[in-house]
Order: C-alpha cells, then sequence, then structure tokens
C-alpha cells in the first residue's frame, strides 16, 4: 500500500502550478480536469496534462488524473488523452453506482492492454459525492478490483443531499464515518474532504486530526502551504512507532509461550491492540519512516 497521506489537486490548464507541484514533496498529485478547470480550457488541459505526464519528473509523487464525470460527455476524450501517458491511477468524480466504474476499468483494460502495460497497473479511485453514492457503496467499493480508495467529495455532498454547510461541519460526520467505514471493509483508502481556506493551518491540522481519527488515510489538499500540515497529522510519531514495535514483539513473546492477552506498561493487550499497532506500522512504513 503506497501512502497518500496528501493528495495535491492541481489545475491540469495550469502548467506552471503543474511544474511547481513536481517539485514538491507530496505523496500524490491530482492533475484535474473536472472543477478546477474552466469550460473553455477543458480540451487544452487533456494536452497540457499528457505532456507534462510524459516528460516532467514527479519524483516520488504519485501521478493521478482527474476525469470529467461520465455524464458530461467528457470522460472518454479525457482518458484517451491521458492514458497513453501512464498515469498511476484514475480519479473517477461524481461516481454515483458500480457501473460507472466497471466502465472505466474497461477503457483502462484497453489502453494497458494497447501499450503492451500489465494488466491492472493503472488504480482507480472513486469521488464519492452525492446521497446516492451513498446509498449505494457497497456495490461500488466492489465494483472493480482497480478501486483501491474512495474520496470523499464534502461541497458537492452537501448540495446534493440538500444540507447545510455549517463552519464546524458537524452535518458531513455521518457521511465522512460512513465512507471510512466501507473503506476499511473493503480494504481501500478513504480520503477525506478539501479545507478551502488555505491560510488558516490550524484550522486545517483540526480537520486533518478529526479525519484521521475516523480511520481516513489522507486528505485532499488544494494549495502547497496544506502540504506539511496535513503530511504530519498522517504520519505516526515517533513514540507511537516505537510502542507499536513493542506491542508486536511482547505479542510474539506471548505466541510463542502460548498466551493470548499479555500486559504493556500496566496496560492489557490482546488482538485489537495488535492489529492497531499493526496498522501504525504499515502507516510508517508507507511515509518511510521504518524500513
Ligand atoms: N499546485 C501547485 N502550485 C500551486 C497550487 C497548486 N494547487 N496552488 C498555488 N500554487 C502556487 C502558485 O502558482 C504560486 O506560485 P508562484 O508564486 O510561482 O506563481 C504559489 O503556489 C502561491 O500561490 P498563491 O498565490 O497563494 O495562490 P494562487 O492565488 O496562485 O492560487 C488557488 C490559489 C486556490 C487558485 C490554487 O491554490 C489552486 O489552483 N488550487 C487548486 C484548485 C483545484 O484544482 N480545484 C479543484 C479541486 S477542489
Ligand atoms: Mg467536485
Amino acid at each position: 500500500m503506497r501512502a497518500r497521506r496528501a493528495l495535491l489537486y492541481v489545475p491540469g490548464s495550469d502548467l506552471h502550478k503543474i511544474e511547481k507541484a513536481a517539485g514538491i514533496d507530496v505523496d500524490g498529485i491530482i492533475l484535474d480536469l473536472e472543477d478546477g478547470v474552466a469550460e473553455s480550457r477543458k480540451d487544452e488541459a487533456r494536452g497540457i496534462i499528457a505532456h507534462a505526464l510524459a516528460t516532467l519528473d514527479f519524483g516520488r509523487a504519485e501521478r493521478l488524473v482527474r476525469i470529467n464525470p461520465f455524464y458530461s460527455g467528457r470522460a472518454e476524450a479525457d482518458l484517451a488523452a491521458v492514458l497513453p501517458s501512464r498515469p498511476d491511477a484514475v480519479v473517477v468524480p461524481k461516481v454515483d453506482s458500480p457501473s460507472l466504474l466497471q466502465k472505466a476499468a474497461q477503457i483502462l483494460d484497453n489502453a494497458e492492454q494497447t501499450a503492451g502495460m500489465p494488466r491492472s497497473s493503472i488504480e482507480i479511485i472513486a469521488l464519492i459525492e452525492s446521497a446516492k453514492a451513498f446509498v449505494n457503496l457497497p456495490a461500488i467499493c466492489a465494483a472493480t478490483p482497480r478501486l483501491s480508495g474512495l474520496i470523499f467529495g464534502a461541497e458537492d455532498f452537501c448540495a446534493d443531499a440538500g444540507m447545510t454547510r455549517t463552519s464546524g461541519g458537524s452535518e458531513l460526520l455521518y457521511a465522512r464515518s460512513m465512507l471510512a467505514l466501507h473503506a476499511a471493509a473493503f480494504e481501500l483508502q478513504a480520503i477525506d474532504m478539501v479545507q478551502t481556506n488555505f491560510t488558516d493551518v490550524e484550522r486545517l491540522a483540526a480537520e486533518a486530526r478529526q479525519g484521521a481519527e475516523l480511520g481516513f488515510a489522507g486528505k485532499q489538499v488544494i494549495h502547497p502551504a496544506q502540504v506539511v500540515v496535513v503530511q504530519q497529522v498522517f504520519t505516526p510519531d515517533a513514540a507511537a512507532i516505537a510502542h507499536a514495535e513493542r506491542v508486536l514483539s511482547g505479542a510474539a513473546e506471548a505466541a510463542e509461550s502460548g498466551r493470548g492477552a499479555f500486559s504493556l506498561d500496566g496496560e492489557m493487550v490482546d488482538l485489537p491492540v495488535i492489529k492497531r499497532a499493526q496498522a501504525i506500522l504499515v502507516r510508517a512504513r508507507a511515509a518511510g519512516l521504518v524500513p
């Protein structure tokens, strides 16, 4: 599993920002063809993204492309333009049923075959941003083995569900929890909502921490200033890593001597605690902190 602590959106029509993003130490960059691009520049953006993917060095960052929704009539041409440049993953917006993901997967099958690439090398991430999507979540999660993550689109969701968007965001808690829970059940990564205010880093950090507590693996960001703050929140700290390592070595000893539960620093350790420790080490490994 690769780290997706922060995924940075960059408008596909803006080569300067794409070049800038390529130089940032970020887990993933989403080259956007959808809402970040003006209607009049959609065609041009396809060419810019294809060129950037083929020529720029994005360092360790995962290279993702967000296409337009299938209902717009643009998705097929978006994919045809960018797939020859081999993005690592495609972000499909406005996914409200499994059939949309199956359609995308079919197009990826064909493109990989044409390019002689190994099958299923390009992953899919689904944007969950409507009431109907939440009702259909289990089927969406099981739609295709290419699916590796779910992203929560808060603003579109609120509008679609007839909710009032508040600054505290309590109206979103149920949906965020539901998304994180389904991601866990289907072994997908859950990516939390955008904080559009890119100057208030404390507010961003608090929102990111809440997402991490709910089970999200990372968060969408829209400005370079948000990257470090968010990646730090989703990285286990040294104390958490050290504790997780002690839990696992204690568990290995306990298993050898035929014990289930054991004690560590005056607290009981049993299977759920061991699983949590394993999850912390998976995150630490993905962030390059432990071998
Ligand atoms: N990726 C890469 N670089 C970015 C960036 C991004 N998402 N956002 C800003 N930058 C760059 C700017 O180009 C600028 O660099 P420069 O001084 O070399 O020109 C620098 O970071 C500082 O930017 P700033 O002046 O603070 O912001 P801005 O007014 O240029 O841009 C936004 C503000 C919101 C328009 C911009 O952050 C953006 O386009 N975000 C992504 C929007 C998007 O894709 N939305 C769809 C998904 S929700
Ligand atoms: Mg949207």
